[in-house]
């Protein structure tokens, strides 16, 4: 049995995450440690709340003492850091709490998890590694040509990338420092079930079905490596399982699209499947976002030759999925965002 400590497993992708690693394995022990921000949702994880194999406790990744009574209760084997202020426009209105979660949070879990597992100078309890979940954002943006690798150097533009990638620095440094066991990973977009309809696909999706504007930020031309999350969710497990130790794996399946032709493939989707109202009349050019990355795009061949990896969701299946899951799961939608989404918009764009 494995004690896997997810952090943010309330989100989306630590929600996926845990559903995924309890899906696949009857021996892994997942504690998943959230504070519940406005991204966490316990609904996301409804379905396995009996499972004996799962523990959820409500407590914020920058409390020493929650954080420690976790592991002293706890015989912890991974830690798996999901937990972060994730969202780029909010960074760029309120970046403090960027900076406490995801740069101080991070830092207090490994100074933690630096004390439970000490066995010795520089050795440390047998297997034990921390995984900090990081995003290709870290390396800032890419011109028409050429693609993020891993010796990429980090060049982060908003107060998201930059508080990411100082906790990608603080990481490598406990690993450097102290010979803490850890692995980063560097993922591209993501997209799927449990996303919080702030991020582009699912807010277009909740958009068009209520007829409510479609926002496209600046010329619409920045682009975008989408990844559906399963995938995501299976490199994560085999960094776990296989990554070497102090190594970077970037995460990607080389699926560039323009947010214009997101745009547009779920307006056609939706078109043609659900409601014929829902068409490009209702796409709104508004105001770029300030410092805006113009392209993201990941080389995956290392965590493909190292470890094996490759996706499994082509873009044409994944969105296809995604969208129908919004379809199904309008009260989700609805309990999640509470109301709180329409007003953030409405201030942020004067859209309705
Ligand atoms: P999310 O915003 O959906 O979820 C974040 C979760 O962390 C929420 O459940 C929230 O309640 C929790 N949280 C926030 N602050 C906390 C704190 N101080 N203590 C405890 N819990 C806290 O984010 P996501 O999209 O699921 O992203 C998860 C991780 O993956 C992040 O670290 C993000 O940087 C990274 N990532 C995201 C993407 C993407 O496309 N979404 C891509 C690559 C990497
Ligand atoms: P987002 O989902 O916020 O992810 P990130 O900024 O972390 O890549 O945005 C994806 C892209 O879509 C990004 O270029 C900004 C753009 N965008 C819009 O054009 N309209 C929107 O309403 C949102 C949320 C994003």
């Amino acid at each position: 049995m494995k004690t896997y400590l997810v952090t943010g497993g309330a989100g989306f992708i630590g929600s996926n995450f845990v559903h995924y690693m309890l899906k696949r394995y009857n021996d892994a022990k997942i504690i998943n440690v959230d504070s519940l921000t406005y991204a966490g949702n316990l609904e996301n994880l409804k379905s396995i709340e009996g499972n004996p194999n799962y523990t959820f406790v409500k407590a914020n990744i920058c409390d020493k003492e929650a954080m420690s009574r976790i592991f002293e209760k706890n015989d912890i084997d991974y830690v798996v850091n999901f937990a972060a202020e994730s969202h780029v426009d909010r960074s760029i209105s309120d970046p403090e709490i960027f900076v406490e979660t995801n740069v101080k949070g991070t830092v207090n879990l490994l100074n933690v998890a630096k004390e439970f597992w000490q066995a010795g100078e520089d050795e440390y309890k047998n297997g034990c590694k921390f995984l900090q979940v990081s995003t290709d954002e870290v390396y800032g943006s890419l011109g028409a040509e050429g693609f993020f690798t891993e010796s990429t150097p980090l060049c982060p533009h908003s107060p998201y990338s930059a508080s990411k990638a100082s906790a990608d620095m603080l990481v490598k440094a406990y690993f450097d420092t102290f010979k803490l066991p850890i692995n980063i990973t560097r993922c591209s977009n993501n997209y799927g079930p449990y996303q919080f309809p702030e991020k582009l696909i699912p807010l277009i999706i909740n958009n068009a079905l209520h007829h409510r504007d479609l926002p496209i930020y600046g010329d619409g031309l920045n682009i975008r490596d989408w990844l559906y999350v399963e995938d995501h969710c299976k490199a994560i497990d085999m960094v776990i399982r296989s990554g070497k130790i102090g190594e970077v794996y970037n995460i990607g399946g080389h699926n560039e699209r323009m947010n214009v032709t997101i745009v547009k493939t779920i307006i056609e989707y939706i078109n043609e499947n659900v409601d014929k109202e829902v068409d490009d009349t209702l796409i709104t050019y508004v105001k770029d976002r300030k410092g805006h990355d113009r392209r993201y795009g990941i080389d995956p061949e290392k965590i493909k030759n190292d470890l094996g990896w490759y996706p499994e969701t082509s873009f044409e299946v994944g969105i296809k999925k995604t969208i129908n899951w919004y379809l199904n799961n309008k009260e989700w939608i609805k309990s999640v965002t509470n109301g709180q989404y329409k007003d953030y918009y409405e201030k942020m764009y004067g859209i309705n």
